[in-house]
């Protein structure tokens, strides 16, 4: 049983592969050229591309949407297959003191559970997240927890945090046991925002400041292809996950 339900998940993996490449013809979209598989245009026959990795290009600049964001793509690697986005509302703001939208969760389940069990938008595993909570205290001696003088008050202390996103690569449903990317927070901390940083071959400075950060979340952060994927489901733990740290 197991066998075969693994083979009809190979076989539906490259059927829809095998779709997408001869129905689609490359295209341009913003400064983007050549575009081809995985993504698509919004007017293009269905199952041509993944659904999940459809381009807006009606403004000068390609556009996708992970989860509730609106992203830039800046670019394409074919080699690596993955790709590199900009969070739309921070760079359209271009606000010298950012804080990115509360709503706006790109990574809180690794990735988009896509057809024929695959996973689409999987960040790259070597992205980092960047956690931004407000602290009712100061938090003196902790080189962990940056703090955002352009956020903070008297009475208020804005600090943004920056780890590995354990997240990215092929959901491990280990890694997802001990809510990695709020596990730290402490019980003064109130969560604020999270966005991921970086991708491959990206260096992290070890005592960055929120200049640093501010860098890196322009620079936006890799995303990959799609996986071909697991069947099992691990929103559920998610969602249980937050509802115990995020008051
Ligand atoms: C477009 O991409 C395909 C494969 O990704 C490549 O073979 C082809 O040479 C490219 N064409 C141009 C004009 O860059
Ligand atoms: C894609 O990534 C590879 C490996 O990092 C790199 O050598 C290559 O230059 C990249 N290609 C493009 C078009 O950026
Ligand atoms: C963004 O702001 C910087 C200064 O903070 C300015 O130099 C730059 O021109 C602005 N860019 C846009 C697109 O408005
Ligand atoms: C942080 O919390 C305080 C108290 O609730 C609030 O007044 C302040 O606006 C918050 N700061 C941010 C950046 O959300
Ligand atoms: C900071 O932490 C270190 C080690 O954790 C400790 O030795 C030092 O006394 C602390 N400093 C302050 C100002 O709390």
């Amino acid at each position: 049983m197991q066998v075969l339900a693994i083979y009809a998940i190979v076989v539906a993996v490259l059927a829809g592969d095998v779709q997408g490449k001869q129905q689609c013809h490359p295209f341009s979209c913003g400064h983007l050229q050549n575009i081809s598989y995985p993504f698509h245009w919004r007017g293009d026959p269905y199952n041509c591309g993944v659904p999940s990795y459809e381009l807006d290009c009606s403004s000068s600049e390609a556009t996708i949407r992970i989860n509730t964001g609106t992203y830039y793509v800046t670019s394409i690697n074919y080699t690596t297959s993955t790709f590199w986005v900009v969070d739309a509302s921070l760079k359209d703001a271009n606000s010298s003191c950012p804080l990115p939208r509360s709503d706006q969760l790109p990574y809180v389940q690794g990735g988009i559970q896509g057809s024929h069990g695959s996973w689409d938008l999987v960040l790259d595993q070597q992205a980092r997240l960047a956690s931004f909570v407000n602290c009712s205290q100061a938090m003196r001696n902790n080189s962990m927890y940056i703090p955002i003088d352009c956020l903070s008050t008297s009475s208020s202390f804005v600090y943004v945090f920056v780890k590995m996103s354990q997240m990215g690569g092929y959901p491990v449903i280990e890694k997802l046991k001990s809510c990695p990317f709020i596990e730290n927070l402490k019980t003064s901390c109130g969560y604020l925002a999270m966005i991921p940083l970086g991708g491959p071959y990206t260096r992290f400075p070890d005592n960055a400041g929120f200049a640093d950060v501010i860098r890196f979340m322009r620079n936006g952060f890799a995303v990959q292809f799609p996986l071909p994927g697991h069947t099992w489901s691990r929103i559920g733990m998610i969602k249980d996950c937050l509802k115990g740290s995020i008051r």
